[in-house]
């Protein structure tokens, strides 16, 4: 993949503009009460720290690793989970997040395996890319940043063969451009 070809999708700016109104969205929701803040790595890393910053209430932070892609471009079709151990999470809120929903399984998977280890307070779903228009499964995300069209995105945790992840900034490429 040629960085020259990737073009500017959503600014750093933007980006964090849009994370602050996520959060200030989140901080009203929960008022004081604690919430155990569940990354999805490796591609949520970057919104996770992010987000995180401008929450004001108790957080927990979990760290998770699922898996979906097969290394390329296209998803596998298949939830691999690389490292699921949290702690007790009966009685929590629960927020999720995520980078980007595409098919939604990797999503309706996470939420299946809550539902049937814990009994939770609540389970909020945030994603900062919701790519609608490639659902699969039946879920929606809670809070989202940006819809998204059906284009391979780069950069904020979103990588492409491993790289590009340190990106500031999140960029596009023609999916018959790769
Ligand atoms: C990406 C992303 C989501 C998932 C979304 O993860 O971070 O977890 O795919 O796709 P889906 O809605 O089609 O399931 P990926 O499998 O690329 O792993 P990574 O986060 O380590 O890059």
């Amino acid at each position: 993949m040629d960085i020259n070809k990737l073009k500017i999708l959503f600014t750093e700016e933007q980006i964090q503009a849009r994370i602050k109104e996520l959060a200030d969205e989140m901080n009203e929701f929960y008022g004081n009460d604690e919430v155990y803040a569940i990354c999805v790595l490796k591609g949520a890393v970057m919104f996770a720290v992010d987000l995180v910053k401008h929450l004001n209430m108790p957080i927990k932070m979990e760290f998770i690793r699922l898996s979906s892609y097969n290394g390329g471009t296209s998803t596998s079709g298949k939830v691999n989970a690389v490292d699921i151990s949290l702690p007790d999470l009966n009685e929590k809120n629960v927020l999720i997040i995520e980078d980007i929903v595409d098919t939604g399984l990797t999503a309706k998977f996470l939420l299946d395996f809550l539902n049937c280890n814990f009994h939770t307070k609540s389970t909020k779903f945030c994603s900062l890319l919701d790519k609608k228009i490639t659902r699969i499964a039946d879920v929606d995300a809670d809070y989202y940043g940006f819809e998204v069209d059906d284009k391979f995105l780069i950069g904020y945790g979103l990588d492409y063969d491993g790289y590009y992840r340190n990106l500031r900034y999140i960029g596009y490429v023609e999916k018959d451009a790769l």
